[in-house]
């Protein structure tokens, strides 16, 4: 045992006041400091994945849940599975709002999210089981209503109009100011697909995220470099704007 340990496991044992600031610095077992919210555009979506893994259900209209996110920590308790019952309430507003957009099984598709995404968050009281987990994405989603700021901004779908990155970001200020939009590309153009608010442990917006600025082979930052499109999507996506 480091001396170190030693002398904080006594002042835990001895020093009753200083306890709880103790406690929480060393022994706090969440190890993630920023929660991303995420949200799809699924027409952007479909457009960067092969004809037949994509399929917008009929409901969807605008954007959709892709996760709840711990900024860094993936699957912190493989043993622990979601099962029907953890979100049999939920299931009805899951299938609008969280829907799987690609031929995975929606309930497969959460089932995913929470081993990989939801076990590391659960460490947190407001995500502590997958009731709570699902329940609190679904409340986020309204609080971060997309749809509504951006057709308050005057952006709207179009195939021909096209936004700098900055009309995204001041449509989206009272979602702090670390909000994170991604874009894919294509036929050259940058097109908007997903926008990540991050959250703090206590729920609060303005988490600065900053250490991971994600790319995969589907998707980038947007950069203010060139115009973004914003595409309209319709339930056959792959060529919305021909
Ligand atoms: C992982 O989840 C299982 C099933 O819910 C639980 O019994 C176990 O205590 C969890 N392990 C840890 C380290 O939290
Ligand atoms: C965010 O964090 C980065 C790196 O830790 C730092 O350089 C930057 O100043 C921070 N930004 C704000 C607004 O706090």
């Amino acid at each position: 045992m480091s001396p170190l340990y030693t002398a904080i496991c006594l002042a835990v044992l001895f020093d009753p006041i200083g306890t709880t600031i103790i406690q929480t610095d060393v022994f706090d077992s969440c190890k993630w400091k920023c929660l991303l919210f995420a949200q799809l555009w699924p027409g952007s979506f479909c457009m960067t994945l092969p004809k037949q893994d994509c399929r917008i259900p009929d409901h969807v209209e605008g954007w959709t849940i892709h996760g709840l996110w711990p900024s860094g920590r993936r699957t912190c308790n493989h043993t622990w599975h979601l099962t029907h019952e953890d979100i049999d309430d939920l299931q009805v507003d899951l299938f609008l709002h969280w829907p799987s957009l690609t031929n995975t099984d929606a309930f497969k598709f959460w089932g995913n999210e929470w081993i990989k995404h939801g076990t590391c968050a659960a460490c947190a009281d407001s995500m502590s089981c997958p009731h709570k987990y699902f329940s609190l994405a679904l409340q986020l989603q309204k609080q971060f209503a997309i749809n509504e700021a951006f057709i308050a901004a005057g952006i709207t779908p179009s195939c021909d109009n096209s936004y700098k990155l900055e009309h995204f970001h001041s449509a989206l200020t009272d979602m702090g100011t670390h909000v994170e939009f991604q874009c894919c590309t294509l036929k050259k153009r940058q097109v908007l697909m997903q926008i990540k608010v991050p959250l703090s442990k206590d729920l609060s917006i303005g988490c600065n995220h900053t250490e991971e600025h994600f790319s995969n082979q589907y998707y980038h930052p947007c950069t203010n470099k060139a115009e973004i499109y914003f595409y309209p999507f319709t339930h056959h996506p792959h060529n919305p704007c021909p």
